[in-house]
């Protein structure tokens, strides 16, 4: 959570880093500020809210005009959402602005420590204490780099940090452990900042920074270390989208445009996948076969909705390699002592790549000996740096809180993965491998002619917009997409909405049900396991029965559910394992329309962030 942005160069400073945190303000929107360089000095501002209440405020009190500068837009840990709690903070002689990302966990130490020595801390934040400090490391060495790796050395926890010092007007200096910062590289100008949405509109040179570095940037330099002072090794790399890709383009809200994306990021994510002699190439899967056909266990860890698709993504691994898979919250894994070894190949799936819980797991797999497999959609992030090998969606950046083409994408690849241990381990013949990867290609289509379909489903979502609740059933695949379309609701409409399995309803749900209480059924192929698909038309008449107003998602030509729809939501035949593609669609929809006619701002739901940098 949090973003972060630096800017040295030629232009001015404020106008680069409030475009970049309007980029960044998915990340977090508690509160936002920005500081400046400028006449010997430094000046800063600060306010509570979104990123919008800043730019209030410049106008009403500008700042002066400067060509290094740092901003930020929060995500609240250590103290609410206040002016005084906004970042940059700054020392007490107010040359020293420091803005951060991620949690400093001997803050309070560190107070009581400062405080002894007749600093005086303004806030409730932790990383007011780096500000001072950094004016205490400065004021011996007179070098921002140094005294940053100073700090950095006394400070437990996750970090990035950027400031600046008037003392040293032409650099930016930025730290790193465990959160992300990336270097943007320009012509007679850098930048840094959380992700490169920050600065795409600048340049699509970027650096990779890794673990424990501090860079240090003027107009002209890079100089990255590690927190001792050796020169360190960075990764360069050229941004493979470009500014356009992280604008609305017409659309109402950022979520609008992901979900109309869909088809182009399925077919993105599917590109290049077979070569010439028509085998699977995951070019970036650098696991040797040896390993994979020896894995005796393959476990997903992943959260939210990268985790509902990792649900999904167990049913294609069992089923095409018949290897045990089991699928975990990454927030719980490490806690619960999990039984892991070389034999163990552990897929970690996530969107941003930077989520904390699920870089957790997967440091703790490495550690008992397992392989960690990336799924992520983020170029050089942390997840798939710290993972042995890493299977890229190509999604393109994915901006609003809700994840949607994320999601799709995350399930393809894994389709793909699972049909690649296929191949490798012998339990898929090629055939076998093209028909489904010919089933894949079909799917941008489906997804397009669903999104083409879906006003009955709008005007629907609106005329649902003062429930209080709406459940989600589903069974086998169509389980975990319960799970996601309540979690989409739950995010984005502040509404009670849970999903359930179909099959447990009669264990309990079931009480739930009253009259009128809308409840989305996903339902089975019928040409799949015909036995799922009588069950599910069973448990519609169940509730049915007992008033609920049913809302069935239901492949074109099943027609078994009709006299039990109240309001039927096609979709088409697909593969039973695919289905998932296309059933989750209208789900996203109904979420994002309903979410709006209850007035809410679907792009930046209250309390969430995009990336969840601490645990
Ligand atoms: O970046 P990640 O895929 O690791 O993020 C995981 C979850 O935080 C994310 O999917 C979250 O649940 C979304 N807001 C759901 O729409």
């Amino acid at each position: 959570m949090c973003g972060i942005v630096g800017y040295v160069g030629g232009q001015s400073a404020l106008d680069v880093v409030v475009a970049g945190l309007k980029r960044l303000e998915y990340r977090g929107y508690d509160s936002a500020g920005v500081a400046v360089l400028a006449d010997g000095g430094l000046a800063a501002a600060k306010k509570a809210g979104k990123l919008v209440n800043l730019e209030k405020e410049l106008v009403d009190r500008p700042l002066p005009g400067g060509s290094v500068g740092i901003g930020h837009t929060r995500w609240a840990t250590h103290g609410g959402p206040t002016d005084a709690n906004a970042h940059p903070h700054l020392d007490n002689a107010g040359r020293v602005a420091v803005v951060h990302n991620g949690i400093i966990e001997n803050f309070a130490a560190l107070r009581e420590e400062l405080a002894e020595r007749g600093h005086t801390l303004l806030s409730e934040t932790d990383t007011e204490t780096v500000a001072h400090l950094l004016a205490e490391e400065f004021s011996s060495v007179g070098d921002l780099a140094e005294a940053m790796r100073l700090v950095c050395r006394r400070l437990d926890g996750a970090f990035t940090l950027v400031a600046v010092h008037a003392d040293q007007p032409d650099v930016v200096v930025g730290a790193r452990r465990n959160s992300p910062l990336v270097v943007g590289v320009g012509e007679g100008e850098n930048f840094l900042a959380s992700d490169v949405s920050a600065f795409i509109a600048h340049t699509r040179s970027a650096i990779e920074l890794g673990q424990d570095q501090v860079v240090e940037l003027t107009r002209d330099g890079v100089t990255v270390t590690d927190f001792d002072g050796a020169p360190a090794d960075v990764r360069a790399y050229h941004v493979d989208w470009d500014a356009s890709a992280a604008e609305k383009g017409g659309y109402a809200s950022f979520m609008l445009k992901e979900i109309a994306e869909q088809p182009k990021a399925v077919a993105d994510t599917l590109l290049g996948r077979i070569d010439g002699a028509g085998r699977l190439t995951l070019d970036e899967v650098r696991i040797p076969g040896a390993v994979l056909r020896e894995a005796d266990k393959v476990v997903i860890v992943a959260c939210g909705t990268a985790f509902h698709a990792g649900l999904i993504a167990k049913y294609a691994i069992e089923h095409w390699t018949r290897i045990p898979c089991e699928v975990e919250l990454a927030s719980e894994f490490r806690y619960r002592d999990p039984i892991l070894d070389q034999r163990t190949l552990v897929i970690a799936i996530s969107q941003s790549g930077e989520t904390m819980d699920t870089l957790m797991a997967l440091r703790h797999a490495r550690e008992q000996g397992a392989k960690v497999l990336a799924v992520c959609n983020t170029n050089g992030s942390t997840i798939p740096r710290e993972s042995d090998a890493v299977l890229y969606t190509h999604a393109g950046p994915e901006v609003a809180v809700a994840s949607t083409k994320a999601f799709l994408t995350q399930l393809v690849a894994c389709y793909l993965l699972a049909l690649y241990l296929g191949q490798v381990r012998g339990t898929q013949w090629g055939d076998e491998i093209h028909a489904v990867v010919r089933d894949l290609a079909r799917i941008g289509d489906d997804v397009e002619r669903v999104l083409e379909t879906m006003e009955p489903v709008r005007a629907l979502a609106r005329s649902l917009a003062d429930k209080d609740t709406v459940l989600f059933l589903g069974r086998h695949v169509g389980y975990p997409v319960a799970l996601e379309g309540a979690l989409k609701l739950k995010e984005l409409a502040y509404m009670h909405a849970e999903g359930f399995a179909a099959g447990e309803l009669k264990h309990g749900p079931i009480a739930l049900v009253e009259e009128d209480l809308p409840v989305v059924v996903v339902v089975p192929s019928p040409r799949g396991r015909s036995v799922l698909h009588d069950k599910i038309v069973s448990n519609i008449q169940e509730i049915r029965a007992r008033g609920a107003r049913t809302i069935v998602i239901a492949e074109e030509g099943d027609d078994a559910v009709v006299p039990y729809a109240d309001h039927l939501v096609r979709i088409p035949a697909t593969p039973t394992l695919l289905q998932p593609l296309v059933a989750t669609v209208p789900l996203q929809v109904f979420a994002c329309e309903l979410a709006t006619a209850r007035g809410n701002e679907v792009d930046q739901p209250r309390n969430l962030a995009k990336s969840v940098t601490v645990e």
